[in-house]
């Protein structure tokens, strides 16, 4: 079986992301941390505490705790206390710790043992550090399949989401080095929406971990609408599903740039679909989701995990 590795700046969606992965065909073999919605402590603290979640007894290594060439921005005041905010119960503290070694080191290790599949969730800073660090192991990088940008409008500022706006080097980076990117943008992760009663399907478990997962899904539908809540985008799980499904996804090639001098552009990914004839593709987009086939798909995932 494939290897996998997860890169993430783990929130909520990261936390599915990484629920819905470890059920995929792929072996994963460690997990790595970025800060991004929070800052690296909260991100591992988050990560380790998901795999404890879902048992999952995989390496956790800490990564970059600063974006490649600007100061950090957490989204921290938006997602709640830790970035993992919920409507009551918090995810139990974690007893693993993560390795000693760090994300770069455990990461370009993982890459010399042989080819891996990445999914990162989050800025992509510990991937540009790996391949500027290591040029020579692009070759085992099958593919990097990244929740960020978007080839429509932005999230976090008007042009850009979130991930990107965090650290757009590091994609400039990885985009400079050929490396092997599949991203699934905002323009593809809001065709996979979770939707109002799926807090309640997950209550309806009635288990402790249910109790605590429809908690926090009930904390992430009212991002937003504090009062009701409404349907949400459900970003980084997009991603990971289409390792579990791919065929439920339309993929295009584009070449693709990312924005870094813009005032008010920053962090923009800017997609040529035009491709061959008005630029060479160097990157692949994912266009179209099948999302309610997706979600129902996710929940079922989710609610038979926390039944156990
Ligand atoms: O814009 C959405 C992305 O930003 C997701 O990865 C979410 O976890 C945050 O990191
Ligand atoms: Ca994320």
């Amino acid at each position: 079986m494939s290897r996998l590795w997860i890169d993430c700046d783990t929130g909520f969606d990261d936390l599915v992301a990484i629920g819905l992965a470890c059920r995929s065909d792929y072996t994963l073999v460690g997990i790595s941390t970025v800060v991004g919605n929070t800052t690296l402590d909260n991100t591992t603290r988050n990560t380790l505490a998901a795999c404890e979640l879902f048992g999952l007894d995989v390496p956790v290594y800490r990564g970059a705790a600063r974006p490649l060439a600007q100061e950090p921005q957490t989204i921290e005041g938006l997602l709640g206390e830790g970035g993992m905010g919920t409507r009551g119960k918090k995810l139990p503290a974690p007893k693993w710790q993560a390795e000693k070694k760090n994300a770069i080191c455990a990461l370009i290790n993982a890459l010399e043992e042989g080819p891996l599949t990445i999914l990162a969730t989050g800025p992509l800073t510990n991937l540009a550090m790996v391949v500027n660090l290591r040029p020579d192991l692009l070759d085992n990088i099958e593919s990097i399949v990244f929740m960020g940008g978007s080839a429509t409008t932005g999230n976090h500022t008007a042009a850009a989401e979130f991930n990107t706006f965090a650290d757009p080097e590091s994609l400039s980076v990885l985009l400079s080095a050929g490396a092997p990117l599949t991203m699934f943008g905002l323009n593809l992760t809001r065709q996979v929406m979770i939707q109002l009663h799926h807090e309640d399907d997950m209550r309806k478990v009635g288990t402790e971990m249910a109790e605590i997962l429809a908690d926090h899904i009930g904390f992430y539908l009212r991002l937003v609408e504090k009062e009701n809540g409404k349907p949400m985008a459900l970003h980084d799980p997009s991603a990971a599903a289409y390792l579990l499904w791919p065929e439920l996804f339309e993929i295009a090639d584009t070449h693709m740039e990312v924005e870094l001098a813009g005032t008010h552009t920053r962090g923009e990914t800017v997609c040529e679909m035009r491709v061959p004839r008005k630029g060479e593709p160097n990157a692949k987009l994912a266009v179209t989701a099948q999302g309610e086939k997706i979600m129902e798909k996710v929940m079922e995932i989710l609610t038979e995990t926390a039944a156990k």
